[in-house]
């Protein structure tokens, strides 16, 4: 039996099913979308996991997704593919060195990206994505709060640009997304004048400042398909190029450079700890219960107030 039949089966043996991110593999995201499941960006993620009736949740995408899923229903197994699978965002914002920096500035709403622990959610007033930090700090600016923001100085530097809040950033990146090249993107533009530029907030403002669209994964799939234009330049990680053909089919798309000045390219556009989810690791985790996640009480109930508000301002 194919290894895609042997999850199916287990799948409906466990009542599990499966919730994957645009970034893991084209296997994974049609299981994910044959069995009931959503392939999807990190919010919708997370409110499918909390709306769905099944007893197991099994993420395919990182870590915090999964802390995510869970803090949202405790009562629910979550299992994620790979325990090492992390960001960059959460690794680089440890909780010790986090509450130390909202103690210095006790007056400001403290708003993370989703990207972060489960303990730096606790400390948060409000949890957000990228598809939705735009018009929470909006909203909180009318409300008259000055912001704390963490830890992606990237998004927040652009969500700062688009609100005028009184905003002070933590020092973090995304280091697939750091990596996309202004000059090289201008290079690739006079090859390709016709096409439109559609840019993950992750990305430095200079890339940022040339694009046509700025948004969440499921934004930038969604430009593609309703823009009308026939070319896009694409800079986010490579693996949303699979959904994005299907939405925008006969569409010519292409990478937003990564190397030039200064470049290593260590990315490639490919975010090694998407890379780290597969076919294998989601059989094994469902026959033998691997990579569950467990979140202490108090800090979970603490991260569902700031993770409920944004489900809420979003519903
Ligand atoms: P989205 O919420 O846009 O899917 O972003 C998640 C992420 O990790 C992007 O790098
Ligand atoms: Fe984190 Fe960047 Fe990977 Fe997204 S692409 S999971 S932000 S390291």
């Amino acid at each position: 039996m194919s290894l895609e039949k042997q999850i199916k089966s287990e799948l409906k043996a466990k009542d599990a099913v499966l919730v994957a991110h645009y970034y893991v593999s084209p296997e994974l995201q049609s299981l994910a979308e044959e069995t009931g499941g959503i392939v999807s960006d990190s919010l919708e993620m997370a409110r499918f996991g909390h709306n769905s009736d099944a007893k197991t949740i099994i993420v395919a995408g990182v870590k915090f997704m999964g802390e995510t899923a869970k803090i949202l229903s405790p009562e629910k197994n979550i299992h994620v593919l790979d325990m090492g699978a992390t960001c960059s965002l959460d690794d680089g914002c440890n909780i010790d060195e986090f509450d130390k920096f909202c103690d210095q500035h006790p007056n400001r709403k403290v708003v993370v990206y989703a990207n972060t622990s489960a303990q730096v959610k606790a400390r948060a007033d409000w949890m957000v994505t990228s598809g939705s930090a735009v018009k929470v700090i909006k909203h909180l600016h009318n409300s008259g709060e000055q912001i704390l923001w963490a830890p992606d100085k990237h998004l927040g530097g652009y969500v700062k640009s688009q609100s005028d809040v009184d905003m002070i950033l933590w020092d973090g990146a995304c280091v697939v997304h750091e990596q996309f090249k202004a000059e090289a993107l201008i290079e690739l533009k006079k090859h390709h004048p016709d096409a439109a530029i559609l840019v993950h907030p992750e990305s430095p403002k200079e890339v940022i400042s040339l694009a046509d669209y700025v948004g969440s994964t499921t934004g930038l799939i969604e430009a593609a398909k309703n823009r009308n234009e026939e070319k896009f330049i694409v800079a986010t990680d490579n693996g949303i190029f699979h959904k994005m053909q299907q939405a925008a089919p006969g569409k010519k798309l292409i990478e937003a450079p990564t190397m030039g000045e200064g470049a290593d390219c260590e990315s490639c556009a490919h975010c090694q700890w998407m890379a780290m989810n597969s076919l294998d690791k989601c059989l094994s985790v469902l026959r033998n219960g691997d990579n569950e996640i467990f979140i202490d009480t108090d800090t979970s109930k603490k991260a569902r107030k700031s993770i409920q508000k944004l489900l809420e301002f979003t519903a």
